[in-house]
């Protein structure tokens, strides 16, 4: 039985000002969730000072990327074990902005993916199509071919316990959210292509949308049976805006009953 998540990516927003003012309000409006899970993904030199303030908190640490690599001579990068050092739960991958600016590919993604299960944290696989692919009718076969490239180094097993995060890319930032009714199609797509691997890892896995989700939008991705949360930027980076969007989660009849 799948609950709501709701994550809010800070992308490379704030300071440590801001960072702390906005973390201490969130604190203080979501200590009555408890049926749905929320994180936040601070800029990365912040999830110490964020962390501080989350204990006894029902918030979880996301963090925005992790390295291939645990440690040694590779200047500038984070490893899987720092983040779980600070108690970090979560790690976002293969997000469009690291695909596009740092020329990520699938197969590094699937390695960062290796190394967060390796070391215990979930990994959020990014998904999602462009503008051109999307018009053109591709959205499904581009996210089928990204999940294949995990799926081909790790198995279908590494899904157990993981999450996948679908935001097409011309949503994002955009204004312009997908039709909830479309992202279901999607969404149960991947569901269905996952269970013709492994029924019970299908029905388990969350499966989240993001791009331009708003307190206003929120709810009718809620209401579609195969999103199972929301992956928030923009909006996440407002406490009273993300908190609208937690509580809505926190109050939605999910999970449903199959
Ligand atoms: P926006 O909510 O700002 O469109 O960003 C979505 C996103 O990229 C979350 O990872």
């Amino acid at each position: 039985m799948r609950s709501l998540l709701v994550i809010g990516n800070w992308k490379l927003n704030g300071n440590k000002n801001t960072i702390t003012n906005l973390t201490i309000a969130l604190v203080n409006a979501f200590y009555n969730i408890s049926k749905c899970s929320v994180a936040i993904a601070p800029p990365v030199m912040y999830l110490d000072v964020v962390k501080r303030y989350l204990l006894n908190s029902h918030i979880q640490l996301c963090a925005q990327n992790v390295d291939i690599h645990l440690s040694g001579a590779f200047t500038g990068d984070i490893s899987a074990e720092m983040l779980q050092d600070l108690n970090t739960r979560y790690a976002l991958i293969g997000h469009s902005e690291r695909r596009i600016h740092h020329k990520e590919n699938d197969a590094d993604i699937a390695k960062k993916f290796f190394i967060l299960k390796k070391v215990g944290l979930i990994p959020i696989l990014c998904i999602g199509e462009n503008k051109k692919e999307y018009d053109s009718g591709y959205t499904q076969s581009v996210c089928i071919n990204q999940i294949k490239a995990i799926i081909k180094l790790l198995g279908i097993e590494a899904f157990k316990n993981s999450v996948i995060a679908y935001e097409p890319i011309w949503a994002i930032g955009s204004g312009v959210s997908a039709s909830p009714e479309n992202v279901q199609l999607v969404h149960k797509s991947i569901r269905d292509y996952i269970a013709s691997y492994d029924a019970s890892i299908a029905d388990n896995i969350t499966i989240q949308y993001g791009g331009s989700v708003t307190p206003e939008n929120v709810i009718q991705f809620f209401d579609q049976k195969d999103i199972d949360g929301v992956l928030v930027g923009a909006a996440s980076l407002n406490a009273n805006s993300f908190s609208m969007i937690v509580q809505t989660a926190e109050k939605h009849k999910k999970p449903y009953p199959d």
